[in-house]
């Protein structure tokens, strides 16, 4: 593993955990996770109100909004939901905003063609069954223990080109460039998102967000909204949107895990997506903001140990897994655009204003001593200035053997 720009031991160790640790599966896994979905369509399937045929393809199920997944949890057995945020971050609204508002607002759910799910309900994409077995991971809370988890093989590779911020932060904010990477095999994938962990290297929790291209998820090459969450360094905790019991979503407009377009091309017209994450100073409960910064849904603060006072390591990039890699051969899954840094605006794929949220609730910009780091600089690179960051690459190429 070469580690690109010197860091601190600590952050190459937390970087290593979770590059090891991140949706490593067995066997045994995939039967538990295939009787775990069908338990959760079951559910979705009573909660249904009403259900809506994307021109897409999606099917979205309205779900009362108090039997959405995440009251199986049991922490949440008595949980009231919180309909808003009580206080916003202070900040939120600059002269950038303004625009990148008039961009968002150009980014539609595809399903709205065909309805709408009414008050009190949430959409949730309907899980087709052949995307079953591979859905990362599903509610495996206490079943899987750190002790028994298989070491990453050579075969599993998980690589990072990030910008991070450590300190005592309360959320972070991005507007982040969305394209449509080339995914070379069903078993990887290719993410864009604001990560915000707290905690021990081996059981970090973490809570993040972005767009991503995985087909083993969602059965397609498709740019789809994500979110995910862990209380253990993904050990046996972890899995994305709704797909287990924790994340709160009070929103009726927008499915998690729907595609995203139009897509940015490549000496074209550019398109954003704007995210926000932010600890609620009166609840403790980790809003997410989406799009013109309308409340998504929340993580309720009783689900965390760490993350229940603050973060501490804020990182904002991109992810690739390729797995299963063989003969020496580098897959060409891409990070971001498909192409590097250097290329700039309009080429590489970017985040733009970047921000952390502060002790005092304001949004102010990452501090002095913001570093970048990537895992395999010469498949992936990483550059930040002037707020901006731009990352990615191609994956297989010349200089990445
Ligand atoms: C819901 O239940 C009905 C009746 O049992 C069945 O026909 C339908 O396929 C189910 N839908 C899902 C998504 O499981
Ligand atoms: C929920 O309320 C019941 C009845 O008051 C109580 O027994 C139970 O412990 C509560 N659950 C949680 C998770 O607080
Ligand atoms: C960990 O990796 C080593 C070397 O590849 C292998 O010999 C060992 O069996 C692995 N351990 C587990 C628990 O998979
Ligand atoms: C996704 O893209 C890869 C690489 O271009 C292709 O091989 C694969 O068939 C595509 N998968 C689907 C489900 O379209």
């Amino acid at each position: 593993m070469k580690v690109y720009i010197s860091m601190s031991y600590d952050l190459v160790a937390l970087l290593l955990v979770i590059i090891s640790l991140w949706c490593i599966e067995t066997k045994a896994q995939a039967t538990m996770q295939q009787l775990r979905v069908q338990q959760y369509l079951k559910r979705l399937n009573k909660s249904t109100i009403k259900s809506i045929k994307s021109p897409d393809g999606d099917i979205i199920d309205c779900v009362h909004i108090y039997h959405q997944p995440a009251f199986d949890h049991p922490l949440l057995e008595n949980h009231t939901i919180q309909m808003r945020p009580s206080i916003l971050p202070s900040g939120l609204y600059d002269e950038n905003e303004v625009a990148s508002k008039m961009e968002g607002s150009s980014i539609p759910q595809h399903w709205h063609q065909n309805g709408r799910c009414p008050e009190d309900t949430i959409p949730i994409r309907r899980t087709k069954k052949d995307e079953l077995l591979s859905v990362s991971s599903i509610e495996r809370h206490g079943k899987k223990r750190h002790g028994t988890i298989p070491n990453a093989t050579s075969a599993d590779a998980e690589e990072f080109a990030v910008v991070y911020a450590t300190g005592e932060y309360y959320g972070a904010k991005a507007i982040i460039n969305v394209w449509n990477p080339t995914v070379a095999r069903p078993h990887d994938f290719s993410a864009s998102a604001l990560w915000v962990m707290a905690g021990p290297f081996d059981q970090f929790n973490a809570v993040e967000a972005g767009w991503h291209v995985h087909p083993g998820l969602y059965g397609d090459n498709k740019t789809r909204l994500f979110t995910s969450w862990t209380i253990d360094g993904y050990t046996s905790t972890g899995c994305y949107n709704l797909l287990c019991s924790g994340f709160i979503q009070v929103n009726n407009d927008i499915a998690l895990g729907s595609d995203i377009s139009p897509i940015s091309s490549y000496g074209g017209r550019q398109y954003e997506i704007t995210l926000l994450i932010s600890k609620d100073p009166k609840t403790g409960n980790w809003w997410l903001q989406f799009g013109n910064l309308s409340p998504l849904g929340y993580w309720p603060s009783s689900l965390f140990h760490d993350l229940s006072d603050s973060a501490s390591l804020i990182e904002w990039g991109g992810q690739v897994a390729n797995r299963q890699v063989g003969g020496g051969q580098y897959p060409s899954t891409m990070m971001g655009s498909g192409h590097v840094p250097e290329q700039g605006f309009g080429k590489a794929s970017y985040f733009k204003n970047i921000q952390i949220v502060d002790q005092f609730n304001d949004l102010r910009a990452p501090p002095q001593g913001t570093k970048t780091i990537t895992t395999n600089p010469s498949c992936y690179h990483v550059r930040y200035a002037n707020n901006y960051i731009y990352y990615g690459g191609p994956g297989s190429n010349p200089s990445c053997p």
